[in-house]
């Protein structure tokens, strides 16, 4: 199959989806792989490197979306991207369309068959291809916190860690998934006085064993956290459930409960935010301030540090980009159940349910979609 890598291009995307080890793999099992000049230079990652180990360097996108049959890209589509798929492509990204509508209807009216990395699934419901993502952001959360809460960058003026004799800055972690667990060793590792808040209560039995109780865990009833927020000098927001909106966890008015120039990260704004006052910021411009509360908003928080990003995500996508290479689309995704899950459109149709309530559009059965005989 010919596969092609393109240069991202959403604002302060310095990762690419494929490394000359990736490029090594398509190589030696047979497929031709196509780099478009520029693509790793974020990553610091040169085309030799690339050409080394047997990619054609191609000029611009264009050049690459016309000889490519499988696109692998970090992030969603943009504009003159998503004009130029065709029926005869297969997107592997990030998609993150149940937040938007305009975007999964270019893709439907593509007829691409679109694979979101982020509701591939494996044997055990986990999101292999989201996780070592959330790793990078959830790390990244807490940093980008502690730096905000400096009183020159428009924070409380508070240390994470505190310093003998004085309390460390309260952190309130909601959604204790993998985004929450690493934002929380950090925080525990900068000695921050740590919450971590969820749901399900298995994962704050695993949690609570993780963190060996330097960590409280708590449910995330709106009444609980709503008691706690007055205490809280960093917020974290990191919900999940899987393909769909963020839920809310943190509305307007709850704001006003906060005290003066606490922050909020939200990590989970590539699903839509889970705070009502969240809206999609860039690492150019990552944060605005609503009712006093600063707000972290960016959405491609592992761009920041391609040089780890990069690889972490690419160790993760290898296999099932070579899987889809070598089986095709329909092979790979009759192979595996869990790569099935990520087709999110495919033959013009919304495919996953989750985006296609969320979107407001028809469900079709991938099988359907796609013509594959019962
Ligand atoms: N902004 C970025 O750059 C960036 C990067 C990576 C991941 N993310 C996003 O971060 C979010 C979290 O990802 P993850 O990998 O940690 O997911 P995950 O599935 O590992 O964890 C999500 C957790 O949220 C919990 N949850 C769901 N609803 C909840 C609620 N109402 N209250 C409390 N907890 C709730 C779930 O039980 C789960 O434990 C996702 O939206 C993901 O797309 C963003």
């Amino acid at each position: 199959m010919k596969v092609g890598v393109p240069t991202e291009v959403k604002p302060d995307e310095y990762r690419v989806a494929l490394t000359p080890a990736g490029v090594r793999e398509l190589s030696d099992t047979g497929h031709e792989v196509y780099v478009q000049s520029g693509a790793g230079d974020g990553s610091a990652i040169p085309d030799d490197a690339y050409a080394a180990q047997g990619a054609q360097i191609v000029a611009d996108a264009a050049e690459l979306f016309g000889v490519a049959e499988l696109i692998v890209k970090v992030k969603e589509p943009q504009p003159p991207e998503v004009s130029m798929l065709e029926p005869r492509h297969t997107l592997f990204t990030y998609l993150h369309l149940a937040a938007d509508s305009t975007l999964t209807r270019g893709l439907m009216a593509s007829g691409a068959t679109c694979i979101a990395y982020e509701t591939v699934e494996d044997t055990r419901g986990r999101l292999p291809l989201l996780a070592p993502m959330s790793e990078v952001a959830g790390k990244i959360a807490t940093q980008a916190g502690a730096f905000m809460l400096e009183k020159p960058l428009g924070g409380r003026g508070i240390l994470l860690g505190g310093v003998p004799g004085v309390a460390a800055a309260n952190v309130m972690i909601i959604g204790g998934g993998v985004v929450g667990m690493n934002a929380a060793f950090i925080a525990l590792g900068m000695e921050a006085t740590v919450y971590v808040y969820d749901r399900n209560i298995d994962r704050l039995r695993e949690l609570d064993i993780a963190f060996g109780g330097r960590a409280d865990t708590c449910f995330a009833s709106t009444l609980e956290v709503e008691q706690r927020l007055p205490y809280m000098d960093l917020v974290i927001g990191a919900v999940l459930v899987h393909g769909a909106r963020a839920p809310r966890v943190i509305t307007r008015a709850q704001l006003g409960l906060m005290k003066q120039q606490a922050v909020l990260v939200d990590v989970s704004i590539d699903q839509g935010g889970c705070f009502e006052t969240s809206r999609p910021t860039t690492h150019s411009d990552p944060t605005y301030e609503v009712d006093g509360i600063a707000h972290y908003c960016v959405t491609n928080m592992p761009g920041a540090v391609p040089i780890t990003s990069t690889y972490a995500l690419t160790n993760a996508t290898i296999p099932y980009v070579v899987h889809l290479a070598s089986a095709g689309v329909v092979g790979a995704i009759t192979e595996n159940p869990g790569l099935k899950l990520g087709v999110n459109v495919a033959g013009g149709q919304v495919t996953y349910v989750p985006v296609a309530e969320a979107v407001g559009v028809a469900y079709v059965a991938v099988d359907d979609a796609l013509g594959v005989a019962a």
